[in-house]
């Protein structure tokens, strides 16, 4: 068993890897946003990708998914969970809430969002109503309900194109159109994991209120973003650590 974490806003390196040792992919549709870092996390063996590059350079419309999900899939893994830094739209979804999203809506564009194009492809049609990976999932639930973490299950994930935040009146459509979250990087993510077979799912961490919502009401602090963040990014760890165990545990 071997599971991949994609590591998002916040989430560059995984600590506590032991024996890691990072790997230089090249895929036929280019270069992943960083080698890939192998390694084991209480013994159980992992592949961790972050996905705006080590030094956070990579913007959310510039990073090749497809490249990071290719290198992934060619590592051999057994499935994905991707770590995804998220507004909130729903009022209860305020800063440091972790939720784990069932549904997504695709707001970006002019992303290369498939691996099926060319003229050696044929036309390939993925079923998608159920975006997200029922099994990892549920495991995702349990290892936070193992560490009493609260973790809201089910929510709508909005992805918009970026780089810049939302206006208040697109949040209110996204609101409208049943959004819960809002983020950056879901799409083409979740598709192209899809796409090869990968089971996937997306663990969301709440940053702030999205434009025009509670405390965002005038616009949105970067700052406080980024205290956010850092204050928690380590029950994030503490769940990816719990997470792996169940994971292995049921192999
Ligand atoms: N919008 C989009 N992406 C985000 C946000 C947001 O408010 N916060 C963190 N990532």
């Amino acid at each position: 068993m071997k599971f991949a974490i994609i590591g998002g806003s916040g989430l560059a390196q995984l600590a506590g890897l032991e024996q890691a040792r990072r790997q230089v992919v090249r895929t036929p549709y280019g270069d992943p946003s960083g080698p890939l870092t192998h390694g084991r996390l209480d013994g159980i063996e992992l592949v961790f990708l972050a996905r705006h590059g080590y030094g956070h350079t990579i913007a959310p419309h510039e990073i090749n998914y497809r490249a990071n999900l290719w290198a992934l899939h060619g590592a051999g893994v057994d499935g994905i969970l991707s770590v995804a830094t998220v507004g909130g739209i729903r009022p209860e979804f305020g800063p440091g809430v972790l939720v784990l999203p069932d549904q997504l809506i695709d707001y970006t564009w002019g992303r290369r969002s498939t691996f099926f194009e060319g003229p050696e492809q044929p036309v390939t049609h993925i079923d998608f109503t159920v975006p997200y990976d029922d099994i990892v999932r549920e495991r995702l639930a349990r290892a936070a309900g193992n560490l009493g973490e609260p973790l809201a299950l089910g929510g709508t994930y909005g992805c918009t194109q970026g780089p810049r935040l939302e206006t208040a009146a697109e949040i209110r459509r996204m609101e409208r159109d049943g959004c819960d979250l809002v983020g950056m990087t879901g799409m083409p993510e979740a598709a192209l994991a899809r796409e090869l077979a990968v089971p996937y799912a997306t663990l969301a961490v709440v940053a702030n209120h999205a434009a025009g919502k509670g405390d965002s009401l005038q616009g949105i602090s970067l700052e406080a973003i980024s205290a956010t963040l850092d204050q928690t990014m380590a029950r994030v760890h503490r769940i990816l650590g719990e997470f792996v165990r169940v994971a292995a545990r049921e192999q």
